[in-house]
């Protein structure tokens, strides 16, 4: 299917955001904007604005945010194609005849088409699960002590003992093989042919955090292997970016999430009232789960199996956690395997126990050194402290550092004041002079850690918005280049053009953008939060600072870039440099 771009700002601009979102949201006029609940995660006060004006809405406490599409896409978790349909028909817009598709849409059209595959197989194996054929699936879930009421919550099923039930089912609903093995549904192989992946297996669908079938995990009914089965990773099957579990732990009302290994653990947790667990997908957590994890809360209980594999694990993942910027804390389930087994033994109150007890993670991290010491022995107890000096050495401020080795020399009988001098001494001898250098890497890379050059381009872009009669005095200075980040160019030239035509249009410019990763963010580039400032003076010079900021830090950024045998290249930058040299003397004036 291909719609124009026409067609598709024609059903935007007849669905106003603030009526559309009323349906759904409670909202209060608060001074230009809307303010509501945010429908997205959970909150107490509301953080969840709608503009009129710019026809986008923002949420500042969990960055969700996007135009009206958006909106409906992320609610109703519904693909661009049956949202457009569903505004279209709200406004009585008439939408032509589905056209072929073309090559840009192709892609779109193959993740809708295995998003609707792997929505009619869940349903599939939820309605086995019914059949006589599926006795020994609801068994086996009785057995592990699941409730009719979390089997539906959760849409359990069963995959038959027919090797090609479900290939045949998605034939004579019309979709082609190749679409099929696109869906990661079935194998193929020389010998066997085509042939359905799971079969004769109890069916774990994985949701992503909108509610939509992403993929599945398949647990045999006994001892045989492997144990699970998962789909191998498709066009909307990325196991690094979702966690199982999170669709309805994003709206647990808890601050924390509770992490776990393993399906069976969090469907238990869910079931005993933890309805804040989620779990990797049958990999190590990465650092795209920690930064999911972050936009809905910033501490994390890890409950990994009580097995070395398990302790591994999550000393592994705490410091991925970390780096996000979330707290992590560390639950043990001794004497049981994993929090499944625990709380079918112990129960929620004991469970609760646990997370009340719960240690932080760099003290847990401690424990376990401790088991390769002996602390009995003189040499074996400053082994360990040196050990542990070194880890306090890492941490980069002085007074988280300090309360650690408060910590510690409590922990483990030593002076704080000798231990606090170690900690320094160790410093020194491996280079690290003022403790802690480690450079920051992983996520870094993905969300560059917001600095003050990048801000300044985002509150250049709210103000060209929200004070449409500043852009011809701040468009003499700047120009969309002077954007060093390629989405914030790219929305710059848009509106440049927009402004051009007399015609300023935020919401228009996400109809550009396809991913709904792509919306939040430019929702959040118009949403840059502005000290409020009262004098026109005060404002005049603000907005004379950050136009020098952005433009400086241009040619900074293209200066470091540029070619030294670039002559011309050179001489354009001198005179960029010049020019800002007399815009120091630039004057702004408002109204
Ligand atoms: P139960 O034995 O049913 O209680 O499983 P569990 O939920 O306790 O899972 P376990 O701790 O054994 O494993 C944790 C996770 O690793 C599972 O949820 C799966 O995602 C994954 N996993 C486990 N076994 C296998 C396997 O044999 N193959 C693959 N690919 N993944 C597995
Ligand atoms: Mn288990």
């Amino acid at each position: 299917m291909y719609y124009s771009d026409e067609i598709i700002e024609e059903v935007r601009s007849k669905n106003d955001i603030v009526d559309v979102i009323s349906g759904y949201v409670k909202l209060k006029k608060q001074g230009s904007s809307y303010f509501g609940l945010c429908p997205f995660h959970s909150e107490k006060s509301p953080s969840f604005s709608v503009s009129r004006d710019k026809q986008m809405y923002y949420c500042f406490g969990c960055g969700a945010g996007g135009n009206v599409f958006t909106f409906i896409m992320e609610y109703e978790n519904y693909s661009f194609v049956e949202a457009l349909k569903f505004l279209a028909q709200r406004a009585g817009v008439e939408l032509p005849q589905e056209e072929y598709s073309k090559e840009a849409k192709e892609r779109a059209d193959t993740r809708s088409a295995l998003l609707e595959m792997n929505k009619l197989a869940a349903k599939y194996y939820y309605a086995q699960l019914k059949t006589e054929g599926g006795r020994q699936a609801r068994e086996y879930l009785q057995n592990r002590q699941l409730s009719q009421e979390t089997i539906t919550a959760f849409g359990l099923g069963y995959s038959s003992k027919y090797s090609d039930d479900l290939f045949r089912y998605l034939k004579m609903k019309g979709y082609s093989e190749e679409m099929i093995i696109k869906a990661g549904l079935v194998n193929v192989d020389e010998k066997h042919g085509v042939y359905d992946k799971f079969w004769n297996r109890v069916m774990f669908p994985i949701m992503d955090v909108n509610n939509r079938v992403i993929g599945f995990g398949g647990r045999v009914m006994g001892d045989g292997k492997p144990k699970y089965l998962n789909s191998p990773e498709t066009l909307i099957f990325d196991k690094s970016r979702n966690l199982y579990g999170l669709h309805r732990a994003r709206t647990s009302r808890k601050p924390y999430f509770i992490v776990c290994e393993g399906y069976m653990d969090v469907i238990s947790l869910h079931q005993a009232g933890f309805t804040n667990a989620v779990a990797s997908l049958g990999t190590a957590l990465t650092a795209g789960h920690a930064a999911l994890i972050k936009r809905y809360v910033n501490e994390v209980y890890l409950t990994y199996d009580s097995d070395e594999a398990g302790t591994k694990a999550a000393l592994r993942a705490a410091p991925i956690l970390r780096e996000a910027g979330v707290t992590t804390r560390v639950i043990r389930m001794e004497p049981y395997k994993d929090p499944d087994e625990f709380i079918k033994n112990l129960g929620a109150e004991a469970f609760e126990e646990r997370i009340r007890k719960a240690r932080n993670s760099f003290m847990f991290g401690l424990e376990m050194l401790e088991k390769g010491y002996d602390l009995n022995a003189p040499e074996g107890k400053t082994e360990f402290l040196r050990e542990a000096a070194r880890r306090l050495a890492r941490f980069e401020e002085e007074i988280e550092r300090d309360n650690y080795i408060e910590a510690v020399a409590k922990t483990y009988h030593v002076g704080y004041e000798e231990l606090k001098k170690l900690v320094v001494k160790v410093a020194v001898q491996s280079g690290m002079a003022a403790p802690a250098t480690k450079p920051r890497q992983t996520i870094r890379q993905e969300t560059p850690k917001e600095d003050g050059h990048i801000r300044s381009q985002k509150i250049l872009l709210t103000w060209l918005i929200d004070r449409e009669e500043l852009f011809d005095q701040v468009s003499r200075y700047v120009a969309p280049e002077d954007f060093t980040v390629e989405l914030y160019r790219k929305v710059a030239e848009l509106l440049y053009e927009q402004h051009a035509k007399g015609e300023l249009n935020p919401a228009q410019i996400m109809n550009y953008f396809t991913e709904e990763e792509e919306h939040r963010a430019v929702a959040a580039l118009f949403n840059t939060r502005i000290k409020e400032l009262t004098t026109a003076g005060e404002q005049e010079k603000a907005i004379k600072e950050t136009i020098l900021r952005v433009k400086e830090y241009s040619i900074e950024t293209a200066t470091r870039n540029l070619d030294p045998t670039d002559i011309q290249g050179l001489q354009r930058l001198m005179n960029a440099k010049k020019a800002v040299q007399d815009l120091h003397k630039l004057h702004i004036s408002i109204n």
